[in-house]
């Protein structure tokens, strides 16, 4: 074999369980077999639940007038504008300048890691959570920490856990909400509890991640920015969940600094956005028109998806074996392995329902290895048929 050239450490430590599973599909897809996914939270994958018509008409109008050019470095100024009021509306002063549009929120994450962290820096952040929370913050010298979601109490935030593992080290208090993958929303309660520790350690800033906060079903989901007056707070959202095009790839961080205190960290985000030039100019003004209507749309997108959970969690407690946390937003399913000798290695489970029956979700040892195994997340997405085919093999599979 011809000797292969060295791969870097950081790049090779990279695990994504959600695409991580595809592979083996992809060979069962290649020898004639048709495979139910359930892995990525992408809802133009399945039926009903279309980009809104008004976007897509805006995106296209940009192209036909080549407006196909760089646009600014931290985002085309009437969606600045546009995000900024959207944020505002939800309770807090924003400001277009507080505004950067990036290539997805994905990319605004490693924008902040490698704008906070040092060597032996942590994020702290929810477990279980997305995976690049997990996989980022190595490759600028981080490392990351989890906090415990009570998997007996609707994934209810840990307050005293989180507690326990600040330090001055911990420079990003990471909340995801509602939450993915166990889809729990926070109480404003816990969040001012959340607010109060950060602001109680002045070298940490939050994180909050909203990407899912229009696909609330709890009616208490809230913006953590509009509640602090002390902490920090680093806002993050985009089209890819809430405006159901994820494959736009664009997302915003907005910031929130109530002390001002993040002014050298700012000028370090600005020069890394300036040096990756910008995010999609034809994009951005699809996502304008999305801001600028006013989402009526998006009620009956959620009262789809609301209909496929409320199956889901139906047939799940009608099995014998599983067992699920009802969510309160976003559109997946954590669902708890009962059985004890199934439970100790989610990732054979996961790959025996797809060898045997052909259905493909996530274990969720890749959500977190201490907080998430002996479960799987599968999206709620497909229609209530696929749905039922689905939990049929699943039965068999247990059964079995
Ligand atoms: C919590 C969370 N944040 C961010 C993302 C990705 O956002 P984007 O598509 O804007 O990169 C996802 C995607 O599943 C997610 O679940």
């Amino acid at each position: 074999m011809v000797e292969q050239i060295d791969v870097s450490a950081r790049a090779a430590a990279i695990e994504y369980a959600i695409r991580d599973v595809v592979i083996p599909a992809v060979e069962l897809e290649a020898q004639g077999h048709e495979i139910i996914r359930l892995n990525i939270g992408d809802p133009l994958a399945y039926e009903g639940l279309p980009t809104p018509e008004h976007m897509v008409a805006s995106f296209k109008a940009a192209l036909d007038r080549q407006d196909n050019g760089y646009g600014p470095s931290y985002g085309i100024p009437e969606l600045r504008s546009a995000i900024a009021s959207a944020e505002s509306a939800k309770g807090w002063d924003c400001s277009a300048d507080d505004v950067y549009v990036t290539h997805g929120v994905t990319e605004a994450l490693q924008v902040i890691f490698a704008a906070f962290l040092e060597e032996g820096d942590a994020v702290l952040v929810p477990g279980p959570h997305y995976p690049p929370y997990m996989a980022y913050p190595q490759m600028y010298g981080g490392t990351t920490l989890e906090y415990r979601l009570d998997p007996d109490d609707g994934w209810r935030i840990d307050l005293d856990d989180i507690r326990s593992k600040m330090n001055d080290s911990v420079r990003l208090l990471v909340l995801i909400n509602p939450n993915n993958p166990t889809g729990n929303v926070a109480s404003p309660e816990e969040i001012d509890s959340l607010i109060e520790i950060a602001a109680s350690w002045p070298k940490c800033t939050i994180i909050a991640d909203e990407i899912y906060d229009g696909l609330d079903f709890t009616g208490h989901q809230c913006s953590v920015a509009s509640r602090s007056d002390s902490a920090s707070v680093i806002v993050l959202n985009g089209v890819s969940k809430v405006y159901f095009a994820p494959g736009w790839r664009v997302g915003y961080m907005a910031w929130h600094d109530p002390k001002g205190t993040l002014g050298a960290v700012r000028d370090g985000v600005e020069r890394l956005l300036r040096s990756r030039l910008c995010a999609s100019t034809p994009a951005q003004h699809g996502f304008l028109a999305g801001l600028a209507d006013d989402s009526g749309w998006l009620s009956d997108h959620r009262d789809r998806i609301r209909r496929r959970m409320d199956y889901c969690l139906e047939r799940i407690a009608s099995i014998d074996g599983l067992e699920c946390e009802a969510p309160g937003g976003a559109f997946y399913l954590f669902v708890r392995i009962t059985n004890p000798e199934l439970a100790t290695d989610d990732k054979a489970f996961v790959l025996g329902l797809l060898h045997q029956h052909h259905v493909l979700v996530v274990h969720g040892s890749g959500f977190s290895p201490e907080f998430g195994s002996g479960h799987f997340r599968m999206v709620c997405l497909p229609s209530v048929e696929v749905l039922a085919e689905v939990f049929d093999r699943i039965e068999a599979f247990l059964r079995g």
